[in-house]
């Protein structure tokens, strides 16, 4: 290990994006890493640890972590020597599709408590130590969805906005200490997240909806939420390497987005302040001119458009 070596503490690395950086850092030619993967349930490590190979042990460890808990994420910086984090990756989430009516008020605080509350907690129990050494680096995997909202993704862009508007408003004090706060906006991301969400989505009733809006979720909006995948998704490999280039950069961007095919999307929101641009568009793509979007969709998916973006 390089005596430089940084501590880089990671949450939800059981699958996803979460285990591609663990292992892209943990196996860095110039050992720049010390990862600690943490995930809520070990009994799900063997994929991580399988994938970590020869790194294991040596500049990668996996520890118990839930975000939801204040005594996890004791335990967990208890295990991690001198209890110091150089760069900390909020990055385990949950998602959460579906018509507002038919979704309980538990369900969506759950979504709060993991996505906001949960990189709150973390960021609490690392501040102080980063702020002694006037040191370091917090990652925060938002989404696209932090930036605008989409349609029957609510909550989960609610929560996702909160971060953005929480990091942000860090950013500036933190400055103070030289430490850098990173929001990575990945779009769409081909993980155990779209599956777990449609397994959910296929499976509940939405009680108290009514049958215009419940088939505009099921008729119109799943089926194309499918084809956005497959045609601008990414791979979580790539969303990896766009965040470990934003860990290795000297003056980190507050906010990158990783997708370069979604940045057409995005671009409507950042072209009219108003925000009316962005609505307006959405909704006559979606209920007036769904074909139109899917042949947009695959536009966008022609091999000839550069997948990814590189931060400066
Ligand atoms: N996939 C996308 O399209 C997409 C797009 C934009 C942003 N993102 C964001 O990317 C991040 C990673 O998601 P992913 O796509 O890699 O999905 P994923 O494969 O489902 O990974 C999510 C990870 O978060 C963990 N997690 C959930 N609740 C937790 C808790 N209370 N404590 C600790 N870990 C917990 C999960 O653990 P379990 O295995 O135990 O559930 C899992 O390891 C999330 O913040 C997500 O919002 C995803």
């Amino acid at each position: 290990m390089a005596s430089e070596s940084q501590t880089v503490l990671i949450s939800g690395c059981s699958s996803g994006i979460g285990l591609e950086l663990a292992v892209q850092l943990a196996q860095d030619p110039k050992k720049r890493y010390q990862v600690v993967a943490t995930m809520r349930d070990l009994r799900k490590k063997e994929t991580l640890e399988a994938a970590a190979g020869k790194a294991l042990g040596k500049t990668l460890s996996v520890e118990q972590l839930d975000v939801c808990s204040d005594e996890s994420v004791a335990q967990c910086l208890s295990h991690i020597q001198g209890g110091q984090v150089d760069v900390l990756v909020n990055n385990a989430g949950v998602g959460l599709v579906g018509p507002l009516e038919g979704l309980s008020i538990a369900t969506m605080q759950n979504v709060f408590d993991t996505n906001f509350f949960g990189a709150v907690r973390l960021v609490k129990a690392v501040l102080p130590g980063m702020k002694r050494r006037r040191r370091g680096h917090i990652v925060v995997v938002s989404s696209v969805m932090g930036l605008q909202g989409v349609i029957f993704n609510d909550v989960y862009a609610a929560s996702k906005f909160a971060l953005e508007g929480f990091f942000e408003s860090l950013a500036i004090q933190l400055r103070q200490f030289n430490i850098f706060i990173s929001l990575v906006e990945p779009g769409p991301v081909a993980t155990e997240f779209e599956g777990k969400l449609l397994n959910q989505s296929a499976l509940a009733e939405f009680p108290g909806t009514d049958p215009d809006t419940l088939s505009y979720f099921r008729d119109l909006y799943l089926p194309l939420s499918g084809e956005l995948f497959r045609s601008v998704g990414q791979s979580p490999y790539d969303v990896a390497q766009v965040i470990a280039k934003v860990i290795s950069s000297t003056r980190p961007p507050l906010r990158t987005q990783t997708n370069a095919r979604y940045l057409p999307l995005s671009a409507l929101k950042t072209l009219s302040p108003s925000g009316s641009l962005y609505v307006r568009t959405t909704h006559r793509l979606l209920f007036h001119w769904p074909r139109l979007l899917s042949l947009g969709l695959r536009c966008l998916s022609c091999g000839c458009l550069p997948k990814r973006v590189w931060p400066g």
